[in-house]
């Protein structure tokens, strides 16, 4: 009887000649996302900052990704964590400093990670230059086209002028002390911008080239979806108001003006050598409405989030892998997957949580079963054709932290939906590196928020080196991932229909991918021989025994 968890036999050490491909090479790219406040502390300040992620790039090349994605680190009052931007050139001084992001990017190139940065063009921070001057001219001033202020309804004008509300609760207009009304479609620290407004369109333009010339490989554009408003800022009259995936097109959300903006864009970005790419975030309908934005001269990528929403369920996940991958095939683009990021519950803990709780939960669930599931579904990921998103720390297997107490929490829906939403703040803990210490060696003081007694041994320090670890279950799959020369290629995946409910199973070339995702074993023959599996199985007389919730990797040739 042989148990199996890794082949560490078939795994090359990473270098810089393997990491470092050309051409497409965000076609299949493994994209680790840092969300800079919490990752890493230089300076002991309890805040990550850049000189934090710089001296952490190591560790990432080790891991195995391709690229990094950095949230915002501009210069911002951190009403919603950064993506309220006062400033799209500087670096806010709780993270360092231009030269600090010059070094991270140099860096980064140098170990052969690619760097890609988060632009925010739907809103600025109500700090931003634009906004306090069209505020300080007062109505009627032209500065104000460049946002959406108007006058309010009403007999005085004490009324919105729409109906619509804020994503993080209340309505999506603030009045001025002068008495017009501004657009937010997120805090009201966040005013959203007028993308009909030349002046912004040939701004955001220049903050492209002001990054591409930093030499950035690539931006993720937040809220992509956003950016054009219908015309005369309708109505919605009524019935649903904003749900992030499930809606029709929104008056404000998903509209067709946004896919110019894309195409102008992508010129700009073509002028740059060395195959940079833009990442969307749009939240879509349906993952065919996604596909619009990653035609062939428009993005390159778009998040997918209906795979991020599926449950843990064979069938539900084999039918949002189809349809994804049928969606972007027709535009020729790559597929993307991802499981975690700083807006949602972490896996490890949705899948502890009963189904249809949402992506935003309060509670920690059976912690065991969420991880096996988690690790389970990170294998099932990085199998799939496409370029993958990992969230920092899920390599450690962190769970989300479902009991920061009121008094820490920084997430703005928190308190504008009067405690009943806002959970962000939960898988924002920082990252614990080391068993003891400060924050777990994430800085020499503490971290802003509090992390659980029990993460020193979630830390990178326990994990390394410890067999079986989730950690060393990222490396070992990133590893075999790239040397299995492209479990990413490609645009789709052969599926086998005469496996036992609850099980998928597809095939690549000299590949195969088993999962269970039934809470009970299922004896299978086994179709070759064992890679890496997500826990432990066991193989017998060309039998396999795959416990619950668990996935294995095949060779099959
Ligand atoms: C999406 C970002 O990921 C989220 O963190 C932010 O709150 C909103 N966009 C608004 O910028
Ligand atoms: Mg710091």
């Amino acid at each position: 009887m042989n148990q199996h968890s890794t082949d560490q036999a078939l795994v090359p050490p990473p270098s810089a000649a393997t990491t470092r491909r050309a051409a497409d090479w965000w076609r299949d790219a493994v994209i680790y996302q840092v969300y800079p406040r919490s990752f890493a502390d230089s300076d002991g300040d309890g805040t990550g900052d850049l000189e934090g992620i710089r001296r952490r790039l190591p560790y990432l090349r080790d891991l195995g990704v391709d690229a990094v994605w950095l949230s915002p680190f501009y210069a911002s009052p951190q009403a919603d964590g950064g993506y309220d931007v006062a400033d799209y050139r500087a670096v806010d001084s709780m993270y360092g400093t231009l030269l600090d992001a010059d070094a991270v990017i140099r860096d980064a190139h140098a170990v052969g990670l690619r760097i890609i940065v988060d632009l925010v063009p739907n809103h600025s921070s109500d700090q931003h230059e634009w906004f306090r001057r069209a505020v300080a001219e007062g109505p009627g001033s032209p500065l104000r086209d460049r946002y959406h202020f108007r006058a309010g309804k009403g007999e005085s004008g004490e009324l919105p002028p729409n109906d619509w509300e804020s994503i993080f609760g209340g309505p999506a207009w603030t009045r001025l002390a002068d008495g017009d009304w501004y657009l937010h479609l997120f805090a009201p620290e966040q005013p959203d911008l007028n993308w009909e407004h030349p002046a912004v369109a040939d701004e955001f333009r220049s903050i492209l080239r002001f990054w591409l010339d930093m030499g950035v490989d690539g931006f993720r554009i937040d809220v992509a979806h956003g950016l054009v408003k219908a015309e005369g800022l309708p109505d919605l009259g009524g019935g649903d108001q904003l749900k992030l995936l499930g809606n029709d097109v929104m008056p404000f959300f998903d509209q067709d003006g946004v896919h110019a903006i894309y195409r102008s864009w992508r010129t700009v970005l073509d002028e740059y050598d060395g195959e940079r790419i833009f990442v969307a975030e749009a939240w879509t309908p349906t993952v065919e409405r996604t596909a619009n934005y990653v035609r062939p001269d428009e993005l390159h990528q778009a998040f997918n989030f209906q795979y991020l929403s599926t449950a843990w369920n064979a069938e539900e996940l084999r039918a949002a892998i189809d349809r994804s991958l049928d969606a972007m095939r027709p535009v020729g683009a790559p597929t993307t997957w991802v499981l975690s990021n700083h807006d949602v519950t972490r896996h490890a803990t949705r899948y502890a949580n009963p189904p249809g709780l949402g992506t935003q939960i309060r509670t920690a669930g059976d912690r065991e079963l969420g991880l096996r599931r988690a690790r389970a579904a990170t294998l099932l990921m990085l199998a799939l054709p496409g370029s993958a998103y990992i969230y920092q720390g899920e390599e450690l297997g962190l769970p989300d932290v479902t009991d920061l107490p009121d008094e820490v929490r920084q997430d703005p829906s928190f308190f504008r939906a009067q405690g009943q939403d806002g959970f962000r703040d939960g898988c924002r803990v920082p990252i614990p590196w080391t068993r003891t210490g400060a924050s777990y060696g994430f800085g020499e003081g503490g971290s802003w928020l509090p992390q659980p007694d029990s993460w020193g041994e979630l830390s990178v320090e326990a994990q390394t080196g410890q067999e079986g670890s989730t950690l060393e279950l990222y490396r070992t799959a990133l590893a075999v991932r790239r040397a299995q020369a492209g479990l990413g290629a490609g645009d789709s995946v052969t599926w086998r229909d005469d496996v036992p409910a609850g099980l998928l199973h597809f095939e690549r070339p000299g590949f195969a991918c088993t999962v269970n995702t039934t809470g009970t074993a299922v004896r299978i023959p086994a179709p070759g021989t064992v890679l890496l599996a997500s826990d432990p199985v066991t193989v017998e007389d060309g039998q396999i025994e795959l416990p619950a919730d668990r996935t294995v990797w095949w060779r099959t040739d």
